[in-house]
């Protein structure tokens, strides 16, 4: 079975209260619930991570090639903007994995339009709010890349 790693990053885990006209209502659980749901009916197994920790996040990435992980969904959150290593681990580790950001980042503050971590993924979702981690999910589900 082809499983998804689905790495959410800092102050993620406040979704649902934190700042909920820009991130929206819905709650990290609620979410990874969602994703869950939609990935059985591909059947593929997902994992979820959260941390508000860089290096955790590094080793988590890291850990992915032992545990034969075949895709990452990835919001790095403000290490997007700012993470050399988690770039790195992504590239490391050379496993297909899709940026996603809930708000447009180009649409907000002049810091946020640069993603370092994009450039080691295989395409990066914004603004399309949760959705964009269900886009990530049927692209990697339906892509003979990880679903032969
Ligand atoms: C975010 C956008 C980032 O700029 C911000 O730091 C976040 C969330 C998003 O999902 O829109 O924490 O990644």
């Amino acid at each position: 079975m082809k499983k998804i790693l689905v790495i959410n990053g800092p102050n993620l885990n406040m979704l649902g209260v934190r700042e909920p006209e820009i991130y929206g209502k819905t709650t990290l659980k609620d979410i990874e619930n969602m994703i869950k749901n939609a990935a059985e009916k591909y059947g593929v197994l997902t994992e979820f991570f959260q941390s508000n920790h860089e290096g955790d996040i590094v080793d988590k990435i890291c850990s992915c090639f032992e545990n034969k992980v075949d895709a990452i969904i990835i919001n790095p959150a403000a290490y997007t903007h700012t993470s050399v290593a988690i770039r790195d681990a992504l590239s490391a580790v050379k496993i297909p994995a899709i940026e996603v950001h809930i708000s447009n980042i180009h649409l907000r503050e002049e810091f946020r339009h640069k993603s370092l971590t994009a450039p080691a993924c295989v395409g990066q979702i914004c603004g399309l709010g949760i959705y964009g981690y269900i886009a990530a999910l049927e692209y990697f589900c339906k892509n003979k890349e990880i679903s032969k």
